[in-house]
């Protein structure tokens, strides 16, 4: 069962979740210890649930083409977008108070 610590506004909140828990959809059905998790669209258009990954990354699959277009450069950071993970192992995210821009320019047919 993979515990999750989530870091947002100063605040770290701590729960384990059923293994291939994917975090956005679990927000989306009320059924989230992470209230405060920003998210938007959820199938990896809008880059809002975009999370930095402190621990665990490396147990991370790699990218998929939806957080490589959505995140660009932000990807070397660290970031991910939580709505395009399933999560199999434990992790630590943190989340900026502020939505991270998407690297996608709007119009731009995406
Ligand atoms: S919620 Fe929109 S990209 Fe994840």
């Amino acid at each position: 069962m993979p515990h999750v610590i989530f870091h947002k506004n100063g605040q770290t909140y701590s729960a384990d979740v059923p293994l291939r828990t994917n975090l956005v959809v679990k927000a989306g059905i009320k059924q989230f210890p992470f209230p405060h998790l920003s998210y938007g669209c959820g199938m990896g258009k809008c880059a809002k649930c975009a999370c930095k990954v402190l621990q665990g990354g490396e147990q991370l699959p790699p990218a998929n083409w939806k957080e490589k277009k959505q995140l660009g450069a932000h990807l070397a950071g660290g970031y991910r977008l939580a709505c395009q993970l399933w999560l199999e192992h434990d992790i630590e995210l943190l989340q900026d108070a502020e939505p991270l821009a998407s690297a996608v320019t709007p119009g731009a047919g995406a």
